[in-house]
This record gives C-alpha cells, sequence and structure tokens, in this order.
C-alpha cells in the first residue's frame, strides 16, 4: 500500500503520517527533513556565488541515514528548507531519493508538500492536511517550547506565513492539493481525533 500525505508546515501532517505507518506496518518518510538537510548546510552561505551549484551538490551526496530530526526541526531550517526547494535540480535529486524509498519494501508513507502530485502520482490513498495558519503557529511554538527553544507566537505565525508563501509560489513548482487527495482540516481536532479521521478515510478507500 502506497499512501501519499501533504499539507502546509505544522498541519498536523507528520504525526498522521507516523500515526498511520505505526498502524499499517509502513515504512514512513518526512520527505521535508532531505529538504531541511540541504538547507542546513547551506545556512549562512545564502551570498555565495556558487550558492545553486553547491545545494546541488549537498542534495545529491546527502547522507539520508544521519538526518537529525530535532536539529533540523528550528523555523531558520525550515525557511532554508524552502528556499533550497526552489532549485529544480536540488528537487531532482532529493526526488531521486523518495522514489527510491517508495519502491524499496513495495509499500510506504511519505509525507511531504508534493507527494500526491508529483512523486506517487499512483498512490492507493492520498489527503491533504490542512489547518489554520494561528492553529499552526501555536502548535509549533507550544512544540518548540517544550524542547526548551527561544520562540514567540508572534515569530513563529511570521515564519509560516512566509514559508507558506514561499511554497504557493515556488518557481520550480508550486504546491496544491492534488484532484483525487481527500481533504482533512485539523484545525479543531486533537491529535487522536485527526489520527481517527485519516484513518477512517484511508479505510473507506481502499
Ligand atoms: O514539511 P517541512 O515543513 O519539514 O518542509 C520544509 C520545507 O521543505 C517546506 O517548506 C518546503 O519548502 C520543502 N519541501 C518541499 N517538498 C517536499 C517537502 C518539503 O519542497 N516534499
Amino acid at each position: 500500500m502506497l499512501i501519499a500525505v501533504d499539507g502546509p508546515a505544522a498541519s498536523g501532517k507528520g504525526t498522521i503520517a507516523k500515526r498511520l505507518a505505526a498502524h499499517y506496518g509502513l515504512s514512513h518518510l518526512d520527505t521535508g527533513l532531505l529538504y531541511r538537510g540541504v538547507g542546513q548546510q547551506m545556512m549562512g552561505r545564502e551570498a555565495d556565488a556558487n550558492f545553486e551549484s553547491r545545494a546541488i551538490d549537498v542534495a545529491m551526496s546527502l547522507d539520508t541515514g544521519n538526518l537529525d530530526e530535532e536539529a533540523l526541526s528550528t523555523a531558520e531550517v525550515g525557511l532554508a528548507a524552502s528556499k533550497v526547494a526552489q532549485i529544480p535540480e536540488v528537487r531532482k535529486a532529493l526526488n531521486r531519493l523518495q522514489r527510491e524509498f517508495m519502491e524499496r519494501d513495495g509499500g510506504a508513507i511519505l509525507d511531504g508538500r508534493d507527494i500526491g502530485t508529483r512523486i506517487c502520482p499512483q498512490a492507493d490513498v492520498k489527503l491533504f492536511i490542512t489547518a489554520n495558519a494561528d492553529t499552526r503557529a501555536r502548535r509549533r511554538t507550544e512544540q518548540l517550547l517544550t524542547r526548551g527553544l527561544d520562540v514567540t507566537y508572534d515569530g513563529i505565525l511570521e515564519q509560516i506565513e512566509k514559508r507558506d508563501k514561499d511554497d504557493r509560489e515556488n518557481p520550480a513548482g508550486a504546491f496544491f492539493q492534488a484532484a483525487d487527495a481527500h481533504l482533512l482540516d485539523t484545525s479543531k481536532l486533537s491529535i487522536e481525533a485527526a489520527f481517527q479521521a485519516a484513518l477512517d478515510i484511508v479505510e473507506r478507500v481502499t
């Protein structure tokens, strides 16, 4: 079974994908981590004349076994990820890694922005997870404060809105909901209720 989960930052897509993977015993790839891995290595180099070619090299040699989820979860790395995600050759290199992952076990769950539209258009089920910007900023602020990071709601909201805009207008391919994706708005749902709603959709469709 192949499941594609897409949606904007802090919509709950990662948590839902993880829970579905555990439920069905499928392997799971958070594709945002790949972009974050490249973005993190390019932070502070934005003014370099060879920024793009360096980012492409980093993407082509990315060690996926060595991505530290916690270190990559900051808002700054998220913005850096959005920047490198606009380079077509970076996307091409990371797309190859995603397709390899998908084909390895014959079944998988991938979450990201373009899984249902470009990486895995043949998915058995496509979910598009959304939540309003206020809810997403509140969730992300709480998450980062719990980890001891020095963040504010206003700062996180601003970063989420900037990233939404960059992703919507990405010249390498704007993100959109696949025509056959099932929309799930988690704004008013607890984690448990959001997971149950996603599970209901998967069970209904497969
Ligand atoms: O999902 P997450 O917030 O970790 O993604 C970080 C950034 O990586 C996104 O804002 C987006 O620019 C980029 N991304 C992407 N395609 C994906 C996953 C993430 O362009 N499939």
